[in-house]
């Protein structure tokens, strides 16, 4: 993991450990099994991180699917048939090396020794600790070993997926038959993938349970290098269009050491995190690797036959490979901001408002005299368009600093004067300006705002 202070790179503006809190504060995100005592690097979404994920994915569908004629979408198992890792390479490379402490007892990776805490007082790194006491290392499979069936024994070995991308080659021959696709094309899915990392934490940047978003676009084997240098920047002004600020992002490409044993370019997208610059998505150019694997280990054809120039060929692969709960982290970190309203400290997530868990919330300026009920409808009306929200209880500014941690870009409030003529308060999150419109007008000048391109206001303080 690389760090921010070699690169002139702006430095971290908040802290991993403010956002943890404000995402538990406000029921985004809480640590797995937290009455037994938690259980290691599982995490549980709460109601406002679901919503949010739920827009990250729904993103993601838009611009691989929505907004393109050229990928189709899978949904494939989590079990698949165990040669599957071996044809993959993973049952074999799949590897982290790892040492173990022989003093402290704690297991750490070997080449990840400065990420580490000893678990000597005072801590250290393991290896700089005199007490310390480590082995020499040896390699460590990151699948997940289950059983399939009631015998348990070694024919009944399964795996759970340690990523989504074979689902999508086992695939190759049914999206050829039944989409009758021509090379460039894609297959995307989003699911969960498994791995039983040894260095977890950062909260929900590494875990062992996560999700990812992956792409396989097959080419014609002399264009695999434009196409990886396409999804590259494709993927990259997926990011920004969502409001991620451009100089917090890079690319970075991996060096002969680094590349995984499918891949013979691999590019991450990293982000400036509070820990420094970490990955957030890799593209790689994985070549016919798993087309040519799995047809040997299947016996099964994987090719494309090109009726034009009457030869077969096996396409190459670019793969853009994103992680939902790693692009959610990025979209908090990137939005959180505080600044100050009337002499009291606010903190806010400026988040675009598609990416925003709640769009709009509806607010009665105080609980009486005809508001709630007025105010009910208006909500009632805006929820038939977008996830809205209805608050009456507490003062006005509480309630929109509970949405403006939540990353809510506008405000309803109904007063008085919506009952004499019609109109209410719009606030937005970003600017605090408070207009005056017709409730009548408010769900389509929400759409209208809701399609409109957002920027960060952090980059016009920059
Ligand atoms: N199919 C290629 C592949 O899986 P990867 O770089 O290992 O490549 C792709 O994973 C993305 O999945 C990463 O960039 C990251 O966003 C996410 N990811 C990988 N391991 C993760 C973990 N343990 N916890 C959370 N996200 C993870």
């Amino acid at each position: 993991m690389g760090d921010s202070s070699d690169t002139g790179a702006p430095p971290a503006e908040v802290s991993l450990e403010e956002v943890v809190a404000l995402c538990k504060r406000r029921g985004f995100v809480f640590p797995s099994s937290e009455i037994y005592g938690g259980v290691g690097s599982t995490y549980d979404y709460g109601h406002y991180g679901v919503l949010l994920k739920n827009n990250v994915k729904n993103e993601w569908w838009r611009a691989m699917i929505q907004e393109r004629d050229d990928i189709v979408a899978l949904d494939s198992a989590i079990i698949q048939h165990p040669k599957v890792w071996e044809a993959s390479g993973h049952l074999a490379g799949f590897t982290d090396p790892l040492v173990d402490c022989r003093t402290c007892k704690l297991r750490f990776r070997a080449d990840k020794l400065e990420d580490s805490a000893c678990g000597r007082k005072p801590s250290k790194h393991p290896g700089e600790h005199s007490e310390c006491d480590l082995t020499e290392p040896r390699q460590f499979n990151l699948m997940f070993e289950t059983h399939v069936g009631p015998v348990k024994d070694d024919a009944s070995i399964a795996y759970l997926r340690p990523e989504t991308a074979q689902g999508i080659f086992i695939n190759f021959k049914n999206v050829l038959s039944f989409a009758r696709r021509k090379p460039p094309f894609g297959i995307a899915q989003i699911g969960k993938s498994f791995r039983n990392e040894i260095t977890t934490g950062h909260s929900i940047f590494r875990t062992r349970e996560f999700e990812q978003m992956e792409m396989e676009f097959f080419v014609p084997p002399g264009e695999a290098e434009r196409w990886h240098e396409y999804w590259m920047a494709e993927r990259m002004r997926w990011y920004t269009d969502l409001g991620i600020r451009a100089e917090r992002l890079r690319l970075r490409a991996h060096g002969p050491e680094e590349l995984s044993h499918y891949s013979s370019a691999t590019s991450d997208i990293e982000y400036l995190f509070p820990m420094g610059w970490s990955e957030l998505e890799g593209i790689a150019n994985r070549g016919d690797f798993d087309l040519t694997q799995h047809a040997k280990h299947s016996g099964e054809k994987l090719e494309y036959f090109d009726q034009e120039t009457g030869e077969a060929y096996v396409p190459h692969v670019v793969e853009p490979a994103a992680g939902v709960d790693r692009a959610m982290l990025t979209f908090i970190v990137d939005g959180y901001d505080t600044d100050e309203i009337e002499g009291r400290r606010r903190t806010v997530l400026r988040l675009h408002p598609r990416i925003a868990p709640v769009k709009v919330a509806v607010l009665p300026l105080v609980s009486r005299d005809g508001l709630p009920e007025r105010a009910r409808e208006i909500y009632e009306e805006l929820r038939e368009l977008m996830v809205a929200e209805y608050d009456e209880g507490g003062s006005i500014g509480r309630r929109y600093r509970r949405q403006d941690e939540i990353g809510t870009p506008w405000g309803v409030t109904v007063d008085g004067q919506t009952m004499e003529d019609g109109t209410v308060t719009l606030r937005d999150r970003d600017t605090l300006a408070q207009d005056r419109v017709p409730a009548s007008e408010l769900g389509e000048l929400l759409l209208a705002k809701l399609a409109e391109p957002w920027t960060s206001p952090k980059l016009r303080r920059e």
